[in-house]
């Protein structure tokens, strides 16, 4: 009997037994198997508990007796009732008894008892709040960010590091081993014309001894100044089309100016990197990949699936055509030669999957605008018909929607400019801090270097979860109003919300306003109000949103997650006091759920790269 598992049950590690926090693995197994097993007589093979898709639903769910009724010509209540009854002794521990809603849904909760105990246990584990660490370890990359050199990084890169980073981030808690590439665009024929415009204009960026300290100005005035003359000069196009020859050949002047120039670039885009605390990104350019490129091609070559196109060198896939029904090329080498961004990309994949001495990775993605979807749809399929990369491995891109202005065009400044990603950044700190100025006695005055440091705290992250706090595929209105609006989902109000529970377990246990929090021991959990069971049941959910995202990676899921858990808290604290509990066990477990509470945020907000403050 064929049972399959859904795939983040099969990654997650079995709890410790004797801990008993969330439902452990072994809970969540035997309660699938049970339903698959009453499921059987009907020839289902995955009855597929679920976490409930919403919380008054329960806390999960079995939908299979819809699908199974029909097979059987039974109904779906009565298939519902024969899965319930296969269910009962499995869950009795856990769940009370189940509930048949409407055609047939099985609704699972948990029992009073069960919840007590949980939220306990993740009290107990501050670090980790009872997620487990996956069983089945995956080495990981996660090609993210990306920008070009010499050319100006863009809102979509600014999209590209953000997701990227808190997908890495979630699948590293998760345990797994997790490889953050910058793949950069530092090859290819736009460096021939630099390089010439270099050798006219900055000679000393073409000697090798000279060229890392040149002070090339302002990239992006530079390549429009090359690019111009490349467009407009005859003989400054030849020279640029022998550059890229040359420097692709190794000769040591192209190679020094080319060096100058992502030497400059990367002094750019770290700054960004630094205003936005990425850490852990390694460069690993398209450059790199150019020893491989030829064998990329021969290796094609050899099972006839690259061709000769037009004089380049292309690979054609079934089901990809241009608009009038003509076969769509995949072009891998250029009529000159040149190599193709498809080209670096099956390399790459080569490299991070086949390669000894590569990353030999489990999983690859790609986070890029949704505009590449294309690219790598056919990338992937060649690679897979070529036989680069290992069957196993799961090749992922994870695109997203454009970023617009307020008014749904194109993002811009006034003028029509492209805005700076530095300026951005900048902007949205500025009017974070006017906002506290505001409030201030003195607003005239300048603010104190701590307080400075919480501005820039709540700027930036406003900007990292406004982006993150989006479904990535829709296109994003970007507004500074919005994102740093105290209402809503926004960094601000979890910020908020966090230095909020601090003050309340400072205040309920009588702690200095002006030092830093001491959680209170763990506590016994007892429930006395149906708004702590909500808050309880929202909490325990956490395990189940992580493998989530690193199923489907949606960052979108956090913060939902996070804006659901504080506006829970809202209501447990509107009903039950801390301070003023009936018993002083009742204040102990109360203030236990506010240290779980906190420790959620803190971990989530970390998660999408934003560190909480306990004060405000
Ligand atoms: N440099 C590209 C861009 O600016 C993104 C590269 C993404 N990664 C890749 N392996 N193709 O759009």
């Amino acid at each position: 009997k064929k049972k399959k598992k859904k795939k983040q049950q099969e990654d997650a590690a079995p709890v410790e037994e004797n801990e008993e926090p969330q439902m452990s693995q072994e809970e969540k197994d035997k309660i699938a198997d049970a339903a698959a097993e009453a499921a059987t007589p009907f020839g289902i093979n995955d009855a597929m508990v679920t976490p409930a898709t919403r919380l008054d639903f329960g806390d999960y769910q079995c939908n299979a007796a819809m699908g199974l009724a029909k097979n059987v010509g039974m109904s779906p209540r009565d298939c519902a009732t024969k899965i319930v009854d296969g269910l009962r002794p499995i869950i009795g521990d856990i769940m009370e008894e189940p509930e048949i809603a409407g055609p047939g849904f099985i609704n699972l909760r948990f029992k009073k008892e069960y919840l007590e105990k949980s939220v306990q246990g993740m009290a107990k584990d501050p670090e980790r709040l009872s997620v487990p660490v996956v069983g089945n370890k995956k080495k990981i990359v996660v090609d993210f960010s990306s920008p070009n050199i010499a050319k100006e990084m863009h809102v979509g890169h600014l999209r590209s590091t953000i997701i990227g980073d808190t997908l890495s981030n979630v699948l590293e808690f998760s345990g797994h081993d997790v490889v953050r590439l910058n793949h950069v665009g530092d090859w290819g024929t736009q460096f021939g014309m630099l390089v010439e415009h270099l050798r006219d204009e900055f000679p000393a960026a073409l000697n090798k001894e000279t060229s890392q300290n040149v002070d090339l100005g302002d990239l992006v005035t530079l390549y429009k100044a090359a690019k111009q003359r490349f467009d407009k000069d005859d003989d400054f196009k030849v020279r640029s089309r022998e550059g890229v020859v040359k420097l692709q050949a190794g000769d040591a002047e192209a190679l020094a100016a080319w060096e100058s120039l992502c030497a400059a670039s990367r002094v750019e885009y770290q700054k960004i990197y630094d205003a936005l605390n990425i850490k852990g990104l390694e460069e690993r350019g398209e450059s790199f990949y150019n020893p491989f490129l030829n064998g990329v091609i021969d290796d094609l070559e050899k099972q006839e699936l690259a061709v000769e196109s037009d004089g380049a060198t292309a690979v054609f896939l079934d089901g990809y055509t241009n608009r009038d029904g003509s076969p769509l090329p995949m072009l891998v080498r250029k009529s000159d030669g040149g190599f193709n961004y498809a080209t670096t990309d099956l390399a790459a994949i080569r490299h991070r999957t086949e390669f000894d001495d590569g990353e030999k990775a489990d999983r690859v993605l790609y986070v890029t605008d949704a505009g590449q979807s294309q690219h790598f749809e056919m990338v992937f399929a060649a690679a897979k018909k070529a036989g680069f990369l290992p069957e196993t491995v799961s090749l992922e891109h994870v695109p997203f929607g454009l970023v617009q202005g307020e008014d749904g065009k194109k993002f811009a400044t006034r003028s029509g400019d492209t805005v700076k990603l530095r300026d951005l950044l900048d902007e949205a700190v500025r009017i974070a801090g006017e906002d506290v100025r505001s409030r201030r006695e003195d607003p005239e005055a300048e603010l104190p270097d701590d307080v400075k440091e919480v501005v820039k705290t709540v700027g930036i992250g406003a900007v990292k979860y406004a982006d993150l706090s989006m479904n990535r595929e829709s296109n994003y209105k970007f507004s500074y109003e919005r994102m740093l609006s105290l209402n809503g989902n926004t960094a601000p109000y979890m910020l908020y919300a966090y230095a909020r529970i601090c003050g309340i377990v400072r205040k309920a246990t009588g702690q200095e306003e002006g030092q830093s929090v001491q959680w209170p021991e763990p506590a016994d959990i007892v429930i006395t109000d149906e708004a702590e069971t909500q808050l309880i049941r929202n909490l325990v959910k956490l395990p189940d949103v992580l493998s989530e995202v690193e199923n489907d990676l949606y960052p979108n899921r956090l913060c939902d997650y996070l804006f659901e858990t504080s506006q829970m808290f809202n209501k447990f604290y509107e009903a039950c006091s801390v301070n003023n509990a009936e018993t002083e066990e009742i204040k102990a477990s109360r203030l236990s759920l506010c240290t779980v509470t906190a420790g959620t945020i803190r971990l989530l907000m970390g998660l999408l790269g934003i560190k909480v403050v306990e004060r405000l």
